[in-house]
């Protein structure tokens, strides 16, 4: 069908815009190999070549994605015999695509060229100002960032909230209320369990997971885990980089990354366990819709609750390690060989509060989030002024922890995600948490020898009841629709805390 003529038919338009969707999804796929190549193996002295190839090809799927004929090929799909069935293949993309299409066109060329230019120059900024743990270098980029994710927000246009309209960026179909509903309980619940961990007569033995673990020893265990898991090392790699990440480049192709520390057992292990979820989650993806809505993952928070599953749920879980600690100990006789499975356990399972997001465990990682959530909303809504958030953060920090940052890099310059414009990002970790504990949870009751199956390193049945429920989904509902259908009910602080509540009190003596 010539693209160029006007196609006549309803399915005519259909497979002209689909074609045209993933022409753009084809030169996406080519900047996610430069973007992975770029993050382990280009020497230096390429960036500069890199970034413009980056720009180049950014530009370009923008512009074909943007076409006004995509445009008119949707229209032309819409509302016809083609997409009458709501949840058809092509009732998601064209449904899908009027979103992505309808963000696309409704900012103002300049508006892009402006968010681009600031957080690219505001990048550097906070790199320095985290360094010399100094806010003041930082903030008149926050103060451009937020007026300028303001005026995004605007353009999109809310119905009184601008968090709800950056919100679709990462999590189609939440909103502030939604997750405020979910994020308040949670809290409420949260707090009060880690004040009796604190106040627990138990503490694990931390000093065994930084005795000395060879880092090639870390790598082979590393991938025993994630093959034992199911990831598909025919149609993936693992490599090396300065922060981890999982890059689904295509069918047949999804690489996950790690780093290693000869001293700490627990920051590549977890981590590539953690990105082996992500990348189960791609391997699973429909390959006969790649490049539509269809075939893709549905959302931030559903993916990292695939991550956080395989990270938390299973490889923190004491059935689990019943298998893998006699490997864990095999590969490292040294380090392990005077080690119980008990001790061994519980020091991977350390909880006490700590500054720094990343390093969080599973009780204090969420107030990590809510506290992010909390703050963005004020600065979007202009209830806060950036000039403020040091001292917002600390206030607040103060009375969830019960410590205080002892300067902004511990603080509120810890991150990267504002200094890129990324306001909004920070929710969906803390709904990969919560999702990932109810999917389990009615994994669990769906596959009810579990434990029994981990403890002999049988891990199929799981993934392939998240490959049946979430993975060969692609994007056939929104993220709290797919909850409630799969697990029978709404998204809840119930699982997650059930789940936190059954592990750390037996753990701590409580
Ligand atoms: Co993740």
């Amino acid at each position: 069908m010539g693209d160029h003529s006007m196609a006549s038919t309803p399915q005519e338009s259909y497979e002209a815009l689909i074609a045209r969707v993933q022409e753009v999804a084809t030169l996406q796929s080519c900047a996610g190999v430069l973007h992975w190549d770029r993050e382990t193996y280009m020497p230096p002295r390429g960036a500069a070549h890199r970034a413009g190839q980056l720009a180049a090809l950014a530009g370009l799927a923008h512009e074909k994605f943007t076409d006004p004929r995509l445009g008119e090929l949707l229209a032309a799909v819409e509302g016809t015999d083609v997409v009458a069935e709501p949840e058809s293949d092509a009732a998601v993309n064209a449904r899908e695509l009027r979103r992505a299409y309808d963000r696309a066109t409704k900012l103002p060329r300049e508006l892009v060229e402006e968010i681009a230019r600031v957080t690219s120059l505001a990048h550097g900024e906070w790199v320095d100002a985290r360094r010399r743990a100094d806010f003041r270098i930082f903030r008149p980029w926050l103060e451009k960032i937020v007026a300028l994710k303001q005026q995004e927000a605007d353009c999109y246009g809310h119905e009184g909230s601008r968090y709800d309209a950056l919100l679709e960026d990462y999590e189609p179909g939440a909103t502030t209320a939604w997750l405020e509903g979910v994020f308040g309980p949670l809290r409420d619940a949260l707090v009060p369990l880690l004040e009796a961990i604190k106040g627990a007569p138990a503490e694990p033995d931390v000093s065994i997971l930084a005795r000395s673990y060879p880092v090639d020893r870390q790598e082979l265990l590393g991938r025993v885990a994630a093959a034992a898991f199911g990831f598909d090392f025919q149609a993936g790699r693992l490599d090396t980089v300065a922060h981890p990440f999982c890059s689904g480049i295509g069918p047949g192709d999804t690489r996950l990354t790690t780093r290693y520390n000869e001293r700490d057992f627990g920051d590549a292990f977890f981590s590539i366990v953690h990105e082996c979820g992500h990348g189960l989650y791609d391997q699973g993806l429909p390959a006969d819709h790649w490049g539509t809505p269809r075939g893709q993952a549905i959302s931030l928070g559903i993916h990292e609750s695939q991550s956080r599953l395989w990270e938390n749920l299973v490889g923190r879980s004491l059935p689990f390690w019943r298998y893998f600690f006699p490997i864990a100990c095999h590969v490292f006789p040294e380090a392990l060989g005077d080690v119980s499975l008990g001790t061994f356990y519980f020091s991977i399972n350390d909880v006490r509060p700590s500054f720094i997001r990343v390093d969080a465990d599973e009780v204090t990682y969420n107030l990590h989030i809510i506290l992010r959530f909390e703050l963005e909303q004020a600065l979007l809504s202009g209830e806060l002024a950036a000039a403020d958030v040091p001292g917002a953060w600390n206030e607040r920090f103060t009375a969830m922890f019960g410590i205080t940052p002892a300067n902004d890099a511990e603080g509120c310059l810890q991150d990267v995600h504002w200094s890129g414009g990324g306001i909004a990002y920070f929710p969906t970790y803390a709904l990969g948490n919560l999702n990932a504990a109810q999917l389990f949870a009615a994994a669990r009751e769906a596959i009810p020898d579990l434990d029994e199956q981990f403890a002999r390193g049988t891990f199929g049945d799981l993934l392939a009841w998240l490959r049946e429920n979430i993975h060969s989904q692609g994007m056939v509902h929104r993220p709290p629709q797919l909850i409630q259908i799969v697990t029978g009910k709404p998204l809840s602080h119930e699982p997650l805390m059930a789940h936190l509540r059954a592990k750390f009190k037996p753990l701590y003596g409580l």
